[in-house]
């Protein structure tokens, strides 16, 4: 037992927590995808499942085994993570949206391979829904924490993405050559309407442990 164990206040809470990236198919063999690992988000839910929460996982594609004690869900596009998500959320304590979700998906995927000589010149785009703004601006719903992986700006995008999509609370971490995707250790910058806490640099394993308890400090002065 560590200073950073969760209090066990989170014991019994249902979390529903979106980790990894999502891909976009552009045709039978290919698709769009971004560098996350997943890494932070399977820490986040590890620690929970650890504090006694009940734990569902929505996770696109990641190299990464189950934490002990986690439901997880296997989604592979931002519109299939939004269901799911969605799904879950209506009936949890708290929402964490650790996915680096694709804002675009391709507008008409081919069901086969596409051939060079076949490929357009330019692929069409059309919005994904945005998964955690939508649970925040549920009736009755769940604390809602989001995340902001920025290059820089870190804290004044991270305030506004706060602000504009009405969360209770945004981890923010600057992302860029050697930083925070697809890298062990990292610093987050944790912001609420009312504080803000920087936590780490430590490995995302860590941040993990201590951000749930920030979390479960925050979700209990708010309640
Ligand atoms: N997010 C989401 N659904 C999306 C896009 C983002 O749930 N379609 C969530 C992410 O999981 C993260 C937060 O929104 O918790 C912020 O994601 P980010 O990509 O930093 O912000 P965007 O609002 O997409 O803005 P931009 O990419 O332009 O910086
Ligand atoms: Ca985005």
């Amino acid at each position: 037992v560590t200073a950073l164990t969760v209090p066990g206040d989170l014991a019994g809470r249902a979390v529903v927590i979106t980790a990894g990236p999502t891909r976009e198919p552009i045709d039978a063999v290919r698709f769009i995808a971004n560098r996350s690992s997943g890494r932070m988000g399977f820490a986040i839910a590890a620690a929970a499942a650890a504090a006694g929460a009940r734990v569902i996982l929505v996770a696109g594609p990641t190299a990464l085994a189950t934490p002990p004690g986690v439901t997880r869900i296997d989604v592979e596009t931002a519109v299939e993570m939004h269901a799911a998500a969605l799904h879950h959320a209506a009936d949890s304590d708290l929402f964490i949206a650790a996915a680096a979700v694709a804002d675009y998906r391709v507008a008409a995927p081919a069901d086969h391979k596409v051939r060079k000589a076949d490929a357009p010149p330019a692929l069409e785009l059309v919005p994904n829904p945005d998964i955690v703004r939508e649970v925040a601006a549920m009736a009755d719903g769940p604390f809602t924490v989001g995340f902001a992986a920025e290059t820089h700006d870190v804290i004044d995008h991270a305030r506004d993405k706060l602000t504009a999509k009405d969360l209770d609370m945004i981890a923010a971490n600057q992302v860029g050559a050697g930083l925070g995707f697809e890298v062990g250790e990292n610093t987050l910058e944790v912001i609420w309407p009312t504080g803000r806490k920087t936590l780490g640099p430590m490995t995302k394993e860590r941040l993990g442990e201590a951000l749930l308890a920030l979390i479960g400090e925050r979700f209990h002065a708010a309640r």
